[in-house]
């Protein structure tokens, strides 16, 4: 018996949530490892619809959610989740959530130096979610953040805010942009202390008992492997890693500990922020994708780009993320059209390559080298087993599967949680 890791396999906003939601019936714990509340995963229950950030996915079925050390925690962003969450009748509190006490928070400060020096980037922005992510890791990376451990020790929160504030107010005020009040800043840490503690603990020792226990356990991704800060379409991705290798780091258990790895993949692609995107359609397919697709950035509000399925990106991914089974959502939306394109590897500079490259130059050069492929005609949309696909979208499917060099172990055919085919369970291994 396996853990399962989900991670996104293009770039971001796969249903890595819907995924993740339906797998968590089968485990017991479901922990995040990485990312913020940059990341938004939609769950469509009956006539429900969840929209969480931070959360881990599982909450929604009751399971136990641990937010990793590896995540960068807003505390007042995680309580008004919780307080959203909790009106759709849920209920969060410290028996079904638990945080790392290593966990770097983020304050108010760090989404205003991410939007002021996207601002100051102009034409050449990254388009993050504005959510203060990128100036949390560097802090935490620099060792001068705030974690949650250190809401316990208030008497250490001046002098901790003393060496932030160096830091934040001298590249805010040469910015341009307004600086930070120590005061206000700790009697706002104060404030959240008795709300945040109870909920933090060494989360390691508690998946490590899990484990032991033979307690099945998820880890939930956020982002994906073409946002990776190492393996991503850099600069153009968020800063933590991605991929599966880190749920071991970010949650505090060893590497064998993960389990298999299922990527998240689009039955087509979309990216939110800027960035090269081989594949991109900026014509009325690539319209009529993001219509049917509600391609909508569940944080940003932003219009998705859309484009054709990129078989190179995704077989990368598998390579450097070490997918081992796909997840493929999102089929229906291709339901009726005559033709569909795969891209198979990369044109740059008059040759042919078979991913794409690091430098972000040629990244932006690559141009797509197309197979073209028949659509179909009937309907994939909420079907629950092999036998409704019609004969050319399981077509669709099994070229995905050779291409990307990973079977398609999970299909999924609407938003809605049980519009979902199992090929092989993942727990399994
Ligand atoms: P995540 O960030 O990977 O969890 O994905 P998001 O939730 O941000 O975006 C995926 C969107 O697609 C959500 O609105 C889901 O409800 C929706 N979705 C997921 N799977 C399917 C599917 O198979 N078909 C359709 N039409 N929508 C889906
Ligand atoms: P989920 O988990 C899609 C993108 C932003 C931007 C880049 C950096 O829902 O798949 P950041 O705020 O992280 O510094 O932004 O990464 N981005 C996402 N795109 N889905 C996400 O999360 C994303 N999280 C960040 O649009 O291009
Ligand atoms: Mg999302």
């Amino acid at each position: 018996m396996a853990n399962v890791a989900v991670i996104g396999a293009q770039w971001g906003d796969e249903g890595k949530g819907k995924v993740v939601d339906w797998l968590a019936s089968r485990a017991e714990i479901v922990v995040r490892f990485q990312g913020g509340h940059n990341a938004g995963h939609t769950l469509v229950v009956e006539n429900e619809t969840y929209k969480l950030s931070l959360l881990p996915s599982g909450v929604v079925r009751g399971k136990l959610g641990i937010i990793g050390n590896g995540v960068v925690v807003d505390p007042e962003a995680l309580l008004a989740e919780i307080a959203r969450i909790e009106r759709q009748g849920l209920r969060v509190g410290p028996d079904n959530l638990r945080i790392s006490e290593s966990a770097p928070l983020i304050l108010p400060l760090h989404a205003a130096l991410d939007k002021a020096r996207e601002a100051a980037r102009g034409a050449r922005k990254i388009g993050t979610t504005g959510r203060g992510i990128g100036p949390a890791y560097e802090d935490k990376v620099a060792r001068r953040a705030i974690r949650v451990c250190d809401l316990a020790e208030p008497e250490t929160l001046a002098a901790k805010l003393d060496e932030l504030l160096l830091h934040h107010n001298t590249l805010l005020a040469g910015l341009g942009a307004p600086v930070f009040e120590k005061e206000s800043l700790l009697n706002a840490l104060l404030a959240l202390a008795p709300k945040i503690l109870p909920f933090a603990e060494p989360v390691w020792e508690r998946l490590d008992e899990a484990r032991r226990a033979g307690r099945r356990i998820l880890f939930e991704g956020a982002q994906a492997v073409m946002l990776d800060v190492d393996h991503g379409t850099y600069p153009f991705v968020t800063s933590s890693n991605t991929v599966a290798a880190t749920a071991a780091a970010g949650a505090g258990v060893g590497p064998a500990a993960v389990g298999f790895v299922l990527g998240i993949a689009k039955a087509y692609s979309t990216r939110v922020g800027a960035g090269p995107f081989p594949t991109e359609l900026l014509d009325a397919t690539g319209e009529m994708l993001g219509d049917r697709g509600c391609e909508f950035g569940t944080v940003t509000g932003r219009r998705r780009r859309c484009g054709w399925f990129d078989a190179a990106l995704v077989r990368q991914a598998v390579k450097v993320g070490g997918i081992q089974g796909l997840a493929l959502t999102k089929l229906d939306v291709l339901d009726g059209l005559p033709e569909l394109r795969i891209n198979t590897g990369y044109r740059i500079g008059g040759e042919s390559v078979s991913r794409l490259p690091a430098a972000p130059g040629a990244q932006a050069a690559a141009e797509p080298i197309y197979e073209t492929i028949e659509g179909w005609s009937g309907s994939t949309r909420g079907a629950r087993s092999w036998a409704e696909l019609p004969a050319q979208a399981v077509k669709y499917v099994r070229r995905i599967e050779e291409l990307v060099e990973a079977p398609v172990t999970l299909l999924s055919t609407s938003p809605e949680r049980d519009d979902t085919i199992l090929v092989r369970d993942p727990f399994e291994g």
